[in-house]
């Protein structure tokens, strides 16, 4: 399946073959604090397009992202020591910060300032596990009830925000 959209450049298209473009803000980042933690790389399978779209609503809400489209997610999910119940569709990183999922780009970026929050030096990441309906890049006229998690290694989980009812 092949999908083809344009992040920015037009006339760039871009296949599922592609492995390890960049997506350039087209804007810089408002302030400098901003732009030091900015930078996040997705990694994604080639078939995932809900991945290509949050990626793009992290880039509308000037984020840096780079695309790394990989076969086996499994593999960077453990090395990035995702446990399996916070497991979704792709698996980012930024400033060593581990975002799993479709995480709203404003619980990243208050993530990231506040490092602390969650389990501490213990956290490994922000996750909104599955793929709920409603989540930015899943916009399919549905809204499900979400919760983004703090999560450590070992799967413990903390409600950093909550969406709807949940
Ligand atoms: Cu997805
Ligand atoms: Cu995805």
């Amino acid at each position: 399946m092949k999908r083809l959209y344009t992040m920015g450049f037009s006339g760039l298209v871009l296949g599922a073959a592609v492995v390890g473009y960049n997506l350039q803000a087209s804007e810089p980042a408002a302030t400098e604090t901003a732009q030091a933690t900015s930078e996040i790389t997705v990694y994604k399978s080639p078939s995932c397009s809900c991945c290509a779209d949050w990626a793009e609503h992290l880039e509308n809400n000037g984020f840096t992202v780079q695309v790394e489209t990989v076969d086996d997610l499994r593999a960077i999910k453990s090395q990035y020591e995702v446990p399996r119940e916070m497991a979704s569709c792709h698996t980012a990183v930024i400033d060593g910060l581990v975002v799993e999922g479709h995480v709203p780009a404003g619980d990243i970026k208050a993530y990231v300032a506040n490092p602390n929050a969650g389990f501490g030096d213990e956290t490994v990441g922000l996750s909104v596990p599955g793929m709920p309906h409603g989540t930015p890049g899943m916009e399919t006229g549905r809204q499900d009830s979400y919760a983004v998690l703090a999560f450590t290694a070992d799967g413990d989980t903390e409600t950093v925000k909550s969406y709807g009812n949940y």
